[in-house]
């Protein structure tokens, strides 16, 4: 089947070149033209582990393309796919729908056979209806379905987890369109994932309601984490302990600085926004996004307090910015309030990430850069592992204790044993451990 793609951005991309290697037929359209420009020249505008080499051999086979022509790119589509940014709003947390609307009206414009219309952006509830609105009064005349079918990649993840999905939800009554969905995920139906056939009410929900499920249990482990931390427990013991009980499950009960990303904060947001206007509260999640945003800085102070009496003058070596591994993505990254923190009290900050520096260095213009972690802990008073990559996960310690004024090391994503690091001769203070 021939796919559309619009919006060659993060999901639309990865997406793009998934269905391709599945043997679709895709082309991926975007405004930008350099963009475009830069994936035909087999460049990459994300960090994306697997990307690149998927892109090249779809697009070698004559199944993937790329092009700033909509009109082109739509015609003799099956399924055309809406995969633009919903970034939010300026000023109120809402989902800002500008590139979802612009994408519709420029669909119906163009659109001259019979289409699925699938939005994949994250859309508070209801958007299905508007594009389909958009849609109609843009003048087409074919026979068109829209239907909602939300994406859960995780950056530095996100090709295994579309080849791979826990589950494909997809929101529409209209049964020819839940055909077409069929041909589009067929050959995940051959490897029996399990598809969730919904509204599409439903299934926009269902995206905003995963999204702040997990952010709910990452900032329960977080608080039950300070918890242990006052009390004398072992988070990660903790962690475990419930994690064991199925109900319950071992995943995202990681404690750490907060969650960061393009999706958890901005989701959060997005979702209250539209039970505050449908007069449904969820104080859960307005309790979620509250601590999450304050214990960012919160790390902040907990480095300083380590730095003792005097901090202003001390440098700090943070090693991680992006918000999570394998990944150049810096948007609302912790280390971004943590580092504000300790330049506010007048504390030195070195830094180093193996793929986050580029977009780090506007974000913190005050923080030295430095090309690898052992240069940006030299002189250090005291190290904070920020963000896990696994290039932190085994520094040697002996050079380490050489290079730094002050053997400390502050491990923000647990990543270290307490005893070996003692052992080492350092002060190591971690998250929700004794
Ligand atoms: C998330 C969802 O997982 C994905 O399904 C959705 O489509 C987009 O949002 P992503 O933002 O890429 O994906 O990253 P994820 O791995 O979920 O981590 C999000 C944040 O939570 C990171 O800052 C991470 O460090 C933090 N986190 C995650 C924890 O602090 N503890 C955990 O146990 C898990």
């Amino acid at each position: 089947m021939k796919i559309a793609m619009v919006g060659a951005g993060y999901v639309g991309l990865v997406s793009g070149a998934c269905f391709a290697d599945f043997g679709h037929d895709v082309v991926c359209i975007d405004t930008d033209p350099s963009k475009i420009e830069r994936l035909n020249a087999g460049e990459m505008p994300i960090y994306e582990p697997g990307l690149d080499e998927l892109v090249q051999r779809n697009v070698r086979a004559n199944r993937l393309s790329f092009t700033t022509g909509l009109a082109e790119g739509i015609s003799g589509a099956g399924a055309i796919f809406i995969a633009v940014g919903t970034p939010s709003r300026r000023g109120d947390g809402h989902a800002d729908l500008s590139f979802v609307h612009a994408a519709a009206a420029e669909i119906g414009k163009n659109l001259d056979h019979p289409a699925v219309i699938v939005t994949k952006s994250t859309v508070p509830v209801g958007t299905g209806d508007e594009v389909e609105r958009i849609l109609r009064e843009s003048g087409t005349d074919v026979h068109f379905a829209v239907a909602s079918n939300p994406e859960f990649l995780r950056e530095g993840a996100a090709i295994g987890d579309f080849k791979r999905p826990d589950r494909i939800v997809i929101g529409t009554d209209d049964e020819w369109a839940r055909g077409v969905m069929r041909e589009v995920y067929r050959p995940l139906f051959l490897n029996r994932s399990p598809i969730v056939f919904s509204s599409r009410r439903s299934a926009e929900i269902i995206k905003y309601a995963a999204n702040a499920f997990l952010a709910t249990k990452i900032t329960f482990i977080n608080e039950i984490a300070d918890l242990c931390e006052k009390v004398g427990g072992d988070v990660q013991d903790v962690a475990r302990g419930i994690g064991l009980d199925n109900r319950i499950g071992p995943k995202f009960l990681h404690p750490g600085p907060g969650f960061g990303g393009s999706c958890f904060p901005k989701d959060t947001l997005a979702l209250l926004k539209t039970a505050e206007d449908n007069d449904a509260p969820l104080r859960i999640v307005e309790s979620v996004a509250k601590v999450n945003e304050s214990r960012k800085r919160a790390m902040g102070r907990k480095v300083i307090d380590v730095l003792g009496e005097a901090p202003r003058g001390k440098r700090v070596a943070l090693l991680g910015l992006t918000f999570k591994p394998n990944t150049d993505d810096m948007r609302d990254a912790p280390s971004i309030a943590i580092a504000q923190a300790l330049i506010d009290a007048g504390v030195e900050v070195t830094a180093y990430d193996p793929e986050g520096m580029e977009l780090a260095r506007p974000l913190m213009p005050e923080v030295a850069m430095l090309p690898n972690a052992y240069e940006a802990i030299e002189g250090a008073d005291a190290i904070v592992i920020v963000t896990e990559w696994d290039a932190f996960r085994a520094l040697d310690l002996g050079r380490v204790r050489e290079l730094v004024r002050a053997p400390v090391l502050v491990d923000l994503r647990n990543i270290y044993e307490p005893e070996e690091l003692r052992g080492a001769g350092f002060t190591y203070i971690s998250v929700g451990r004794p």
